[in-house]
């Protein structure tokens, strides 16, 4: 642990939230300083036609540091969030709304998440274990939910649409982020750089002062957010292991028929035909796991190929193996036994390559 003590950036997207300028600022100063946390506070405004940035150079010249950067460029919640991050000059980074819907007594919490307990992202999530949400409408509810499960492949965060988290610059550094949702956490959770998540459990209370500026828009967003964070290398790799064994599949498949056309269809050529389409097909698969799947570009490309290529033969054997068990000792043949036999030896050995793949192939 540093001996030094560690500063805190507060970041604050705002557009319109002047009358909770007044509310939050103070409240913040107050709590940071009561638990000795060094900070400073960076509004970002969209240039709000209410005055809020106004009411922060007020507040700031009577308690502490606050300060307003009024963007006219731009303008979004996630670019004013990625333009916060450039600006912050703490150790720690953290994102919190001005409605107060985020309780600020959470904020040193999720500081000491990182600086004392090791974690690089602390989440403040409604939906750990003590979190929840105060007075929403079942239907919004539902919606939260529904978008929060179809994230559940992306990331292991049971929160990810929240818009409150703290994190080491680290995590974000020369990470390609994309201002193209609203959801910038989720953003982070699949781009970024981290090994520890902590889940600090809030209570979600809706604004009191101003309006939401989120409406039905936000939906359509985010699923074209999550299109794209989906196809992101290296993001839900299980996913996509699976979508490229099947294309390698049609390629095995494929060659197998042309080589087969080319040699013809004896015992031997069979043999060779064979051999060559599931060399053909193993190459197709080392390629797109290792670029896309698994996001392994910057280790060696020869030793994974070879570790690669061990692996697929290793379940190949497991798969003969396992079958001729399964017919010669227990005596499945009929159908549809067999047929569930096959399934249930297919699971195991993608299992198999995965694993083998993702611990040791493409380990990083
Ligand atoms: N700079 C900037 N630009 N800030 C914005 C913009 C914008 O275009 N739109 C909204 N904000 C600010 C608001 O001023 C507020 O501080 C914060 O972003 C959240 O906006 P709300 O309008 O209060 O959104 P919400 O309450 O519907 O959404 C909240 O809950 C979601 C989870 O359900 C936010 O916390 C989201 O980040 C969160 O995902
Ligand atoms: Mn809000």
């Amino acid at each position: 642990m540093s001996t030094r003590k560690e500063k805190l950036s507060v970041i604050i997207p705002t557009y319109n939230e002047r009358e909770n300028m007044a509310l939050i600022i103070p409240r913040l100063h107050e709590i940071l300083a009561g638990e000795g946390i060094d900070h400073e506070i960076l509004v970002m405004d969209d240039d709000s036609p209410d005055g809020t940035a106004e009411a922060v150079k007020e507040l700031s010249g009577t308690i502490g540091e606050a300060r307003c950067i009024v963007r006219k460029k731009d303008r979004g919640l996630s670019p004013a969030v990625i333009e916060g991050f450039r600006r912050a000059k703490g150790d720690v980074y953290l994102v919190m709304d001005a409605d107060l819907s985020h309780p600020v007594e959470a904020v040193p919490a999720m500081f000491h998440a990182i600086t004392r307990d090791g974690a690089d992202i602390s989440v403040g999530s409604r939906h750990a274990k003590g979190g929840g949400i105060e007075n929403w409408p079942l239907k919004r509810k539902v919606i939260s939910w529904g978008a929060a499960l179809m994230a559940r492949p992306l990331t292991s965060c049971s929160d990810p649409m929240s818009g409150f988290f703290a994190l080491r610059p680290s995590v974000i550094e020369g990470a390609p982020l994309k201002a193209r949702g609203y959801k910038i956490l989720l953003e982070i959770l699949v781009k970024g750089r981290y090994d520890r998540l902590v889940e600090v459990p809030i209570t979600f209370r809706d604004r009191e002062v101003g309006e939401s500026k989120l409406g039905s828009r936000v939906i359509v967003n985010y699923l074209e957010h999550l299109l794209a964070l989906y196809l992101h290398p290296g993001s839900a790799p299980f996913m996509k292991f699976l979508f490229v064994g099947g294309t390698g599949m049609l390629v095995d498949l494929g060659i197998l028929t042309l080589m087969l056309l080319l040699l013809g269809e004896g015992r031997s050529e069979y043999l060779v035909s064979q051999s060559i389409s599931f060399a053909a097909a193993v190459s197709w698969n080392f390629v797109w796991n290792r670029f896309w799947t698994f996001d392994a570009r910057s280790g060696s490309a020869g030793t994974q190929y070879f570790r690669f290529f061990i692996v697929a033969i290793f379940a190949f054997a497991v798969r003969f193996l396992l079958t001729t068990l399964g017919v010669d000792v227990l005596g499945v043949r009929e159908q549809p036994y067999y047929q569930m036999l096959t399934l249930g030896v297919i699971v195991v050995v993608t299992i198999i390559n995965y694993l083998g793949s993702r611990l040791w192939a493409f380990r990083k």
